[in-house]
């Protein structure tokens, strides 16, 4: 069955308290659990792994391909200074969608530019929690078209 992992970056362990103006009042174990229902309804697995650190979190898309075959991140603060994570996404032979709750091309301009974004297949973004849910159909899509 296919496996799909969603890893998540620093500070997104904290949603529901954290800035919920811009990242909605929903917590990360709301968020999984809605995730496995819907990827359940699809067919394919998802396993969760959360990171406040860099390195745990190459660690993590290091070891993704023995056991997952495509990587849901969002890689938070992360994503807008990381080349070693960058670095991790583009050494792995598995597609990875960049996922954010918040679109971050319409705020601070440091967040306008992704270090990730030239080495995973596509970004969503401006969704709020429901970009989980389109995460998880856009890997679907990506990996069935590989496949075709
Ligand atoms: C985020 C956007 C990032 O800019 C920010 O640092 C986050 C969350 C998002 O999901 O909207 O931590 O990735």
């Amino acid at each position: 069955m296919t496996s799909i992992l969603i890893l998540n970056g620093p500070n997104l362990n904290m949603l529901g308290k954290r800035e919920p103006d811009i990242y909605g009042a929903t917590t990360l174990p709301r968020i999984e659990a809605a995730c496995s229902a819907h990827a359940e309804a699809r067919g394919v697995l998802l396993s969760f792994q959360q990171s406040n650190h860099e390195g745990t979190l190459i660690d993590a898309i290091q070891a993704a391909p023995e056991n997952h075959q495509g990587i849901i991140l969002n890689a938070g603060a992360y994503t807008h200074t990381s080349v070693a994570l960058r670095d991790a996404i583009a050494s792995v032979d598995i597609p990875v969608v960049e996922l954010h709750l918040s679109n971050i091309h319409a705020r601070e301009s440091f967040r306008h530019h992704s270090m990730i974004a030239p080495v995973v297949v596509g970004q969503i973004c401006g969704f709020g929690a429901a970009g989980y849910i389109l995460a998880i159909d856009a890997m679907i899509a990506s990996l069935n078209e590989s496949m075709a």
